[in-house]
């Protein structure tokens, strides 16, 4: 300020607000308004210290401090007077020191991007394309930023493998907190080079992974995370070969992801593509997913969620659940799935919940699945466990109005199994044009299969699933209200 005051003094008010704004530091430009006084984002960011955000887990990021090369926005006219202009403003990583090299530690660079472009509303943050950007675990975090940012990616974001980088572990890589408005475009990829975290002691695995693994942490961090949020886009993007899951939004609230990639070998453990919890009001299309788990998994406190026109295989296909784990309650509602591909996936649109649990699943539609070499296409488990042997229990996450329409294909193991619990069976589940076959004549390892399941078959299906009982269940299944959702 002190420069700035000195070289600019004696001239003219208008030139002096226009030197101004290429200089870090100068207050009042706040979006589109000059006047308006308003605690700069890195003081806020300073009292409330670097910890919390992200419901306890931080990664030290968060822009706050990081501000060593602070070069000007790039094309930022100043706004003219009388009318406002479109011109948001844009921070190129590289000019904020990034290297590129794919080993250079970019970190830093993307840190104080960040914090350039927050305190800007509907600036744009750049990773340019043609370059390769280690990057360490970073979190790209509100509350104190200006809404509608746009991270553009064209470029690279790779992990780092080396152990140093992860500490005792870290439950993600690349998080974004508590914004309001935020969207990741661009034709660029986030690559977890996860293969290294892949391994779990298997013994044909490629030395040098071997060697890197050794080190790694248990806890395995998701790749990009999205917390806290409302109003969210992610699109044109890849993301491949991550260290867990692919794509997570916790807590999010309208959030668009179409026209993206994921990617990752079907042999990779545990690499779930979306993963979504207590979000509501999403949409997922026009996406390809391959990866080595459930291609989206839908958890507790989802509501109003919208999937079409998504590919998936390999993987574990699409999934609610699993609900209700260690006697939770679990609360899912108003699920579409439609017009999607399934490929050899394990399954195809499934629904399990953990015996002990309350809450309930309400108002699913699965409709127009095509499936190709699937093992189980349509399936419910009311008794999912992932160890060998869990409790039996009476109390479960109630499933009701679950809809099942013109799903056809080839199957490998079983057409339909639904499994429900004895305590409160499934009801009002409808089955519309199934037509379902054998991959291989003579291969019908196992007929449709049915427990406790109740509802109704609205046309012939192929294979008859005669086990389906017709009308409700006599249930002495008494709601509480621990099973209100
Ligand atoms: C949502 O985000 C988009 C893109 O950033 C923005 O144009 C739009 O105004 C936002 N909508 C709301 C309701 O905030
Ligand atoms: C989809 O994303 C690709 C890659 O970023 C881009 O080239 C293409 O224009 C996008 N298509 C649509 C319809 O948005
Ligand atoms: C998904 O795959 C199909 C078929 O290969 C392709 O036509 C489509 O462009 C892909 N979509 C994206 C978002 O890459
Ligand atoms: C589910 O959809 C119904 C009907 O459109 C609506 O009344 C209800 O509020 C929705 N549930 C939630 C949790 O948004
Ligand atoms: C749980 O109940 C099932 C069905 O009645 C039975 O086959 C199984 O052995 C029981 N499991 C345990 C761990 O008690």
């Amino acid at each position: 300020m002190a420069g700035c005051r000195l070289t600019c003094f004696g001239l003219l008010l208008l030139v002096l607000l226009l030197v101004c704004s290429n200089f870090d530091g100068c207050e009042g430009r706040k979006g589109k308004h000059w006047s308006l006084k308003k605690p700069s984002y890195s003081s806020l960011a300073r009292k409330k210290g670097r910890g919390k955000h992200g419901g306890g887990h931080s990664h030290g990021g968060g822009g706050g401090g990081h501000q060593s090369p602070a070069p000007s926005p790039k094309p930022s006219p100043p706004p003219k007077t009388g009318y406002t202009t479109k011109a948001a403003a844009t921070f190129d990583v590289l000019d904020f020191g990034a290297k590129g090299d794919g080993v250079t530690d970019d970190t830093k660079a993307f840190q104080a991007a960040w914090a350039a472009a927050c305190k800007v509303g509907g600036s744009t943050m750049v990773v340019p394309e043609e370059y390769e950007f280690l990057v360490g675990p970073i979190s790209f975090s509100g509350p104190y930023c200006q809404p509608n940012i746009v991270f553009q990616l064209d470029g690279m974001i790779i992990a780092p493998t080396d152990a140093r980088y992860w500490g005792s572990g870290l439950l993600w890589w690349i998080e974004f907190t508590k914004l309001r408005g935020i969207t990741i475009q661009g034709s660029g990829v986030i690559e977890g080079r996860g293969s290294v975290w892949w391994t779990n002691g298997e013994s044909d695995v490629d030395p040098i992974n071997e060697e890197l693994s050794k080190n790694l942490p248990q806890i395995k961090p998701t790749a990009l995370r999205f917390y806290g949020s409302y109003n969210v886009t992610v699109t044109g993007i890849t993301i491949q070969n991550s260290q867990q899951c692919h794509l997570k939004f916790d807590n999010c609230e309208a959030v668009q992801v179409f026209n993206m990639t994921i990617a990752s070998p079907g042999s990779s453990l545990n690499t779930d593509g979306i993963h979504l919890q207590n979000s509501r009001d999403v949409m997922i299309h026009h996406t390809n997913m391959s990866c080595g788990d459930d291609c989206i998994s839908i958890q507790t406190g989802c509501s109003n969620i919208n999937i079409h026109r998504v590919d998936c295989g390999p993987g574990h296909g699409i999934s609610i659940g699993g609900l209700g784990r260690d006697n939770t309650k679990a609360c899912v509602s108003n699920i579409t799935v439609r017009d999607v591909n399934m490929h050899n996936t394990m399954t195809g649109v499934r629904i399990k919940t953990w015996q002990g649990g309350s809450g309930s699943v309400q108002n699913i539609i699965f409709s127009n699945i095509g499936v190709s070499e699937v093992q189980t296409p349509i399936v419910i488990d009311q008794f999912y466990c992932d160890r060998s042997s869990c409790k039996n229990q009476t109390s479960a996450v109630t499933l009701s109005g679950i809809a099942y329409e013109n799903i056809r294909g080839t199957y490998t193991v079983k057409p339909v199994h639904f499994a429900c619990s004895d305590a409160s069976p499934c009801s009002d589940i409808s089955l519309t044009k199934i037509q379902l076959e054998p991959l291989q004549e003579h291969y019908h390892m196992y007929q449709p299969f049915c427990w406790q399941a109740f509802g109704e078959l609205y046309t012939p299906t192929v294979p008859p699933i005669v086990c389906l009982q017709n009308g409700k269940p006599t249930s002495n299944h008494i709601l509480s209200d621990r099973d209100l959702c």
